[in-house]
């Protein structure tokens, strides 16, 4: 696959991408980011879903007098006007319904549209290890927007009968932009969450998911939990609402294997890279 491989020193930039509803696309953005921030990792968390549920779901007010997401990606606020998460090492840019008017207003931005995003994130001076984007469910200009401003792609997929219906056509997708805008993207790999090994479903869609896709699928397996439902009401990540318990511990494991995948995909555009300047 033709990629552009071009090594900066901005942190690394990954979303959580999925045209479907409810497949855990909020709860692994914000878990992910939070267990990255415990490993000592500075994290941005860009909320880029006008619903504004992983703002919530970190106990911050959508409607705070703080700069959103919105005022981030139109200049209306500098870089650096993100909100600290009471989480040491997690900022936040919230989103609230202000974020819907984002669709129309890109729109008329004309030549620039699909780019804003990447643009602004290119001129700002973060000083974060990881920003991570949690992205609507939809694939509209905004979720365009991120997917070219973005190095890494995630892909959540809930763990149920037709979990593959629509996945194929989001990966050919995601490859299209990558190959159309010339873009260095990869996708790290689908998340198969709210996985329940006890159901012969279950253990059935994981093996389907593995003969249709390989590789693709991440090792790391997102169970069922009560918890991981409850968490968001009370404005707590996993790790903060039962830090040992089998969500946390799934998300713990995440995020060891986003950092291994990212650190193979770097060295996968490395070797490109070198091969192109033979
Ligand atoms: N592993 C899990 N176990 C139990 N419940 C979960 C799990 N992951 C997510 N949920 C719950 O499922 C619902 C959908 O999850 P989430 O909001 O993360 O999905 P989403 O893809 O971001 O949804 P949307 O497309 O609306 O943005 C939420 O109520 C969430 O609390
Ligand atoms: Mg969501």
């Amino acid at each position: 696959m033709p990629t552009v491989s071009r090594e900066t020193p901005r942190p690394p930039r990954s979303a959580n991408i999925n045209q479907k509803g409810g497949v855990g696309k909020t709860t692994t953005a914000v878990n992910l980011a939070h267990g990255l921030a415990i490993q000592g990792k500075r994290v941005l968390l860009l909320d880029m879903d006008a619903q504004g549920n992983a703002t919530t779901a970190l106990g911050i007010e959508k409607y705070t007098t703080n700069a959103s997401t919105h005022d981030f990606l139109f200049g209306n606020a500098g870089a650096e006007a993100y909100t600290k998460s009471k989480y040491e090492g997690l900022d936040v840019y919230p989103a609230n319904v202000s974020l819907i008017r984002a669709e129309l207003e890109l729109l008329r931005l004309g030549d620039d549209r699909d780019r804003q995003l990447k643009q602004r994130l290119d001129s700002a001076n973060l000083p974060h290890d990881f920003v991570i984007i949690d992205a609507p469910p939809s694939l509209g200009i905004l979720t365009l927007n991120i997917l070219i401003a973005c190095d890494y792609v995630l892909v959540p997929v809930q763990c149920e009968y037709l979990a593959l219906e629509g996945l194929t056509m989001l990966i050919e997708t995601i490859e299209e932009i990558r190959n159309n805008h010339d873009v260095d993207l990869s996708i790290l790999g689908c998340l198969l969450t709210m996985v329940d090994l006890r159901t012969n479903l279950s253990q059935q869609i994981i093996k389907d998911m593995r003969t249709h896709l390989g590789d693709q699928v991440m090792k790391t397996l997102i169970p069922r939990t009560v918890r991981l439902s409850e968490c968001p009401s009370h404005g707590k990540t996993i790790f903060e609402y039962e830090r040992w318990g089998p969500g946390a511990r799934a998300y713990e494991a995440l995020c060891k294997e986003f950092l291994e995948r990212i650190s193979l995909a770097r060295d996968r555009k490395a070797i490109m890279n070198a091969g192109m300047m033979q």
